[in-house]
């Protein structure tokens, strides 16, 4: 069998995955995806792209299958301990110190697994503050694309094996033994907002102080790598730190991120990104689609959180929700976990859905207000001023649009 990157075969089957599935690996680099395909194909004795493409057609659950093998959970706590022990004792006092005595910090394992990283981070931070001060400050955000990482990282139970990476004392603090396996600490975890979140597509969490993503990037192309980096750096505080696995490097960004530890692999937040400073990044990129891609979810994302301190939400074109401010997910109970979902299931848009239709607006892409909406909940009725506004690319496509929610119950 050949497996080389160019074969039609290979196209289809990802073309198939992105179009019936809603999975797109072209992201990925081909080599490891190669190679984790031909994992999958050889477990199920399927020899060409052809086979596998028709099985994947006749077996409904395979995509899921294949996605397990692509998306390697493999994690461990402390994991490169050197580099832990350099942010424990360099980069966490240097956050805590920056910081008025109450001030919150806020923390993101992206690309979480198991939640092994997690909870070693948020060992950190506690043994750095004491338990009663994290549990007041400190905020974490847990995210991976892999529902059933998520699921495990949720549990926060890990066996004898898995412990032993721990150190001693920080396991007999942290881990409570139970029948079905070592079980962190019940209070301090639920400091932790887990989430499902597509690195590459989704709009990334903000002001962040640590955000710790190691071991995801590698299996990315470097187009792909170069959009998630922005995302990393709108992430971030203009204080914050960025940490990295240790096959990971960001050499070809030094201009928005400015090494502190090459060894360790800890970056500073470098120079300020405007929002066409992104071809800075990858000058000479012929990959057009990859940046406008890269452009729409930063404008999306620009809009949504930082214009206003009314509710404000984005939608995108296919009318699934990606962007949201914390005052929309306050008054909507929205959570990471509704990125991505079809707008008109969700509370906002089923408000939204019987007065207008999102389909004429798209049709007719004018900016619109809808007067005094009622809005009936369990805790009364409130009636808002709706205002739905186009976003468009540079060149006039339509990329989506911003919905703001105003109160105008009280005028
Ligand atoms: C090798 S594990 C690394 C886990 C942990 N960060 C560590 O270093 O031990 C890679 C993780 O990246 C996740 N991942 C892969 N593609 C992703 C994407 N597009 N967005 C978010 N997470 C992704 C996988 O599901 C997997 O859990």
């Amino acid at each position: 069998m050949n497996l080389s990157q160019a074969e039609p075969e290979f196209e289809a089957l990802l073309d198939y995955l992105k179009h019936n599935r809603g999975c797109d690996l072209t992201e990925y680099k081909r080599s490891s995806l190669v190679r984790r395909l031909r994992v999958r194909m050889q477990s199920i004795n399927i020899g060409s792209y052809q086979d596998y493409l028709q099985y994947l057609q006749s077996h409904d659950q395979e995509w899921m299958a294949l996605l397990d093998t692509v998306l390697i959970n493999v994690t461990s706590f402390f994991r490169d301990r050197d580099a832990w022990d350099y942010l424990a004792h360099e980069i966490v006092p240097k956050i805590v110190a920056s910081k008025q005595p109450d001030e919150s910090i806020r923390v993101w394992s992206a690309g979480c697994a198991a939640g092994h990283e997690v909870y070693t981070l948020l060992m950190l931070f506690a043994e750095a503050l004491g338990i009663e001060a994290c549990l007041q400050r400190v905020q974490f955000y847990a995210t991976d694309v892999d529902e059933a990482a998520i699921g495990q990282a949720r549990l926060a139970t890990y066996n004898s094996k898995e412990v032993t990476s721990i150190p001693p004392q920080l396991l007999e603090k942290y881990f409570e033994p139970t029948p079905n396996g070592y079980v962190f600490h019940r209070q301090l975890r639920r400091q932790i907002v887990f989430g499902r979140h597509n690195l590459a597509k989704n709009a990334p969490m903000s002001k962040i102080d640590l955000l710790s993503c190691r071991n995801v990037l590698i299996y990315f192309n470097g187009e792909t790598q170069a959009s998630i980096f922005v995302r990393f750096h709108f992430a971030l505080k203009n204080t914050g730190f960025l940490f990295l696995g240790k096959s990971e490097t960001l050499v070809n960004h030094r201009q928005i991120f400015t090494p502190i530890n090459l060894k360790h692999h800890v970056y500073a937040k470098g120079l300020n990104l405007e929002l066409d400073n992104h071809l800075l990044i990858n000058p000479k990129s012929s990959k057009k689609q990859a940046l406008d891609a890269m452009t729409y979810q930063v404008r999306i994302w620009q809009t949504a959180y930082e214009t206003s301190h009314e509710a404000q939400l984005a939608v995108d074109v296919n009318g699934r929700l990606v962007a949201t401010n914390e005052q929309a997910n306050i008054l909507f109970g929205l959570t990471l976990n509704n990125y991505h979902r079809p707008f008109e299931e969700l509370e906002p848009g089923k408000l939204l859905g019987s007065h207008t239709s999102m389909k004429a607006f798209y049709r007719n892409r004018r900016r619109i207000t809808l007067k005094n909406i009622e809005w009936n909940t369990l805790k009364g009725t409130s009636y808002f001023d709706i205002s739905i506004v186009p976003v468009f690319s540079q060149k006039q496509h339509l990329l989506g649009v911003n919905l703001t929610f105003i109160d105008v119950s009280d005028r």
